[in-house]
């Protein structure tokens, strides 16, 4: 539930989310289908009498109940597979963030841009703003161009934390001593919002990850003027 009484899943804003939600929606329906089955059958067993004193074995219809069950499973399996390796794939990046994760709050840098740096905490709910989301924003931001490849690179400097954002179909545990890797694009322009999702510590739930989808020029922009500064 991301939100009051939202029982699916965010929006995507990536196109690997979408992928992601097409596939959960498939194996949704075949597993209403499954359980629709197998629920009809089961209650039907109630009202029936059939019974037959010489049936010991029947070969036909284990073969049909052993291998049905497992075309259905490559139904799912072969989708889940494809889903994979397309989350695994690079398309040459044009921007690489470097995200590091801290007991308890996320620092930023962008590699290509003669390192900039920031740390990015939560605003504590006694300073957010009325249009603010409360365990939600954060104090510093990272602004990142919309239409185009982004790679992060996560990594965590105490414990295991990990870098989730729903609506990009985002997650990737940082590990201290370890560099791992991940990409998105960035579908339309805003505010997209994420949270550790490693149990890190006790404030676990107060390490959130904002991205601010901007157009390029301003990204350029903003990167320009921290470059300045
Ligand atoms: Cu960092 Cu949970």
């Amino acid at each position: 539930m991301s939100t009051w009484a939202n029982l699916g899943l965010q929006d995507s804003a990536s196109p690997l989310m979408e992928q992601l939600i097409f596939f959960h929606d498939h194996a949704l329906l075949i597993l209403v289908m499954i359980t629709v089955l197998v629920g009809y059958l089961m209650f039907m067993l109630f009202f029936n009498s059939y019974i037959n004193r010489f049936l010991l074995h029947g070969q036909l219809i284990e073969m049909i109940w052993t291998i049905l069950p497992a075309i259905i499973l490559l139904f799912i399996a072969l989708p889940s597979l494809r889903l994979l390796y397309l989350l695994d794939e690079i398309n040459e990046p044009s921007v690489t963030l470097k995200s590091i994760g801290h007991q308890w709050y996320w620092s930023y840098e962008y590699s290509d841009f003669n390192n900039i740096e920031f740390d990015s905490y939560m605003i504590p709910t006694n300073e957010i703003s009325n249009d603010g989301f409360r365990l939600l924003d954060v104090d510093n931001r990272m602004v990142l161009p919309m239409n185009s490849q982004i790679r992060v690179l996560v990594t965590a400097a105490d414990v295991i934390h990990s870098w989730t954002i729903p609506a990009l179909g985002v997650k990737v545990d940082g590990t201290p001593g370890r560099l791992n890797q991940t990409n998105f694009f960035l579908n339309r322009p805003g505010l997209f919002y994420g949270q550790c999702s490693e149990i890190c510590g006790a404030n676990h739930s107060f390490m959130p990850i904002v991205i601010e989808s901007v157009p390029v020029n301003y990204f350029i922009k903003w990167i320009s003027k921290n470059l300045n500064s």
